[in-house]
């Protein structure tokens, strides 16, 4: 009998060439909650090449046994399909561990007699993918040991490729000096920079929505469109990484990439072609449109106890590791304009926290009303304005809010609702994003990558708030955790007669 439940489905993606995916930080917790089950999914989907090996790196001494079985259990707990004997059998073959330090030669010399070794048994043709799985302190030492064992020089026939996850620096000075440093050892076109909001099916159909339909595109602009709300929010609080999230802050952990990057998918032009560059291209040149945020147009906030789904959530400042004056933000609603032909005074509002009322990622449309209503005021008392809603999570879907007549001898109009849903419409359930990024990184489709470029351009945007910030200090306003957020949120709209959605 086949148990494996992802057989046949998604047949229309290309199986990469064979290849090594190394991962540093192979034990770390992104490796085993998100890497390794990703792989084994893609392993049951038949979509790993046949010659295949992944190597795990890292500090602690471990056999290749006793790493294949902690992933057993990781994926056991993390797999969004489950771990089955027959199947994890013939997977766990594939996994191999190397122990040492970042910083040790020998750790470097030691990966690359393995990958030799395991390379002839499996076939993997000298391709090797790195997947820098790490805190970025470890990057520029675990680069340096690429570049100076020679394992991340490409020769024809053999590609090595760098894989790297946010934060891409901290601000633009910092960015900048990663960046310099990754290209020390590789090149441009070998590095993939992960946004695992850029692999999620959804941000992916923006582009199929705008561009393989002909009735949208003529609408999408500056004359048709009162304004576009994006909403990240989280019901969720820091929960135990909360010395993490000090560093971060919802700015640099949400805004400054995944908020922008959707809004790229948003505001670009249209692609001459869906090749890597040209769609790359065309995100770039809409990011560098945008203004710079200016504090006058942000309100940050930070949750204060209240309520979240039922149950008495403490405080962000009575989080684990968290200072207890921190003035970090945990909520960012700003207004965001962009200078070009198709978006000139148009608002994108912007708007992300933790322990909102509700977990959704939405990307609302909001059209302008008619020029005129030839309908009595009581009529038309109850109707909106369109709304076309991108769910990116949860219910992925698509929805347009149009005025119906209520049906009844009179005119009465009311808003109602035209659904799209992912799970409806097609049987089989999306793939994870990481799934979907390893298998483009691995065949060396740079699509959903941010390029340097566009990571340079989202510092550029977010640079005067942290540049004020620092200077000027004032902490955020505070927000009851299961609320939508500070008030001076809403008077940011209020200002230019507009209000948040509530999704
Ligand atoms: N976790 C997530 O959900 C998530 C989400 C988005 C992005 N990211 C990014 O992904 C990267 C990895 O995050 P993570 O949460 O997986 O981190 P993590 O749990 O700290 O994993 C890092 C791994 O690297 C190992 N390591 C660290 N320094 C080392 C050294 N000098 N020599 C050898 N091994 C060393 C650690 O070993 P020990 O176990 O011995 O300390 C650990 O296993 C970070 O850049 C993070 O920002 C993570």
């Amino acid at each position: 009998m086949d148990t494996n439940p992802l057989r046949d489905t998604f047949r229309m993606h290309r199986v990469p060439g064979p290849c090594a995916v190394v991962i540093f930080g192979g034990l770390g917790d992104l490796a085993g909650r998100k890497l390794v089950p990703a792989l084994y999914n893609l392993y049951l989907r038949r979509l790993l090449p046949a010659g295949f090996a992944m190597v795990g790196v890292g500090r602690r001494d471990a056999t290749d046994t006793e790493y294949r079985a902690e992933m057993r259990e990781r994926c056991a707990r993390f797999s969004r399909t489950p771990v089955t004997d027959a199947e994890w059998e013939g997977f766990e073959e594939l996994l191999h561990w190397v122990g040492g330090t970042f910083d040790a030669t020998e750790t470097y010399t030691t990966l690359a007699r393995r990958l030799e070794e395991i390379g002839v048994a499996r076939g993997t043709a000298g391709n090797v993918m790195f997947y820098l799985s790490v805190p970025p302190s470890q990057f520029p030492v675990i680069v340096d040991g690429l570049g100076d064992s020679g394992l991340a020089r490409e020769e024809p026939g053999r590609f090595r490729r760098a894989v790297i996850e946010k934060p891409f620096g901290h601000d633009l000075p910092s960015s900048a000096a990663l960046d310099a440093e990754v290209h020390r050892a590789f090149k441009e076109s070998q590095v993939f920079r992960i946004d695992h909001y850029l692999g999620k099916e959804t941000v992916q159909n923006i582009l199929v929505f705008r561009f393989a339909n002909g009735i949208f595109e003529p609408v999408w602009n500056r004359n048709f469109i009162d304004h576009v709300q994006i909403t990240v929010s989280e019901s969720i609080g820091v929960e135990g990484r909360g010395k993490f999230y000090e560093e971060a802050g919802a700015l640099r952990d949400i805004v400054q990439n995944h908020m922008l990057q959707v809004l790229s998918f948003v505001a670009m032009e249209p692609p001459s072609s869906f090749d890597a560059e040209a769609v790359r291209d065309e995100r770039g040149k809409a990011l560098a449109s945008c203004r710079p945020l200016l504090p006058s147009d942000v309100v940050r906030g930070q949750y204060s106890a209240g309520f979240s789904d039922g149950d008495a959530a403490k405080g962000y400042r009575n989080e684990d590791g968290v200072a207890p004056g921190s003035d970090v933000e945990t909520y960012i609603a700003a207004r965001l304009m962009i200078d070009n032909w198709r978006w000139a005074d148009t608002p994108f509002y912007l708007r992300t926290g933790k322990r909102l009322p509700k977990r959704v990622t939405e990307v609302a449309i909001q059209f302008k009303r008619v020029p005129h209503l030839p309908f009595s005021y009581a009529a038309a008392e109850q109707l909106e304005p369109n709304v076309l809603v991108l769910r990116i999570q949860p219910n992925e879907g698509i929805s347009l809010r149009f005025g119906a007549k209520v049906p009844s001898e009179r005119v009465q109009i009311r808003t109602v609702n035209m659904d799209f849903q992912y799970d409806t419409a097609f049987s089989a359930a999306p793939a994870e994003a990481y799934e979907t990024l390893l298998l483009d990184a691995m065949r060396g489709d740079g699509t959903n990558f941010p390029r340097q470029d566009a990571v340079n351009q989202s510092w550029r945007i977010v640079e005067p708030l942290q540049e004020s910030w620092t200077r000027l200090g004032g902490g955020p306003h505070l927000y009851e955790a299961g609320s939508w957020g500070p008030e001076a949120a809403d008077e940011l709209l209020a200002r230019d007669r507009r209000r948040w959605r509530r999704p």
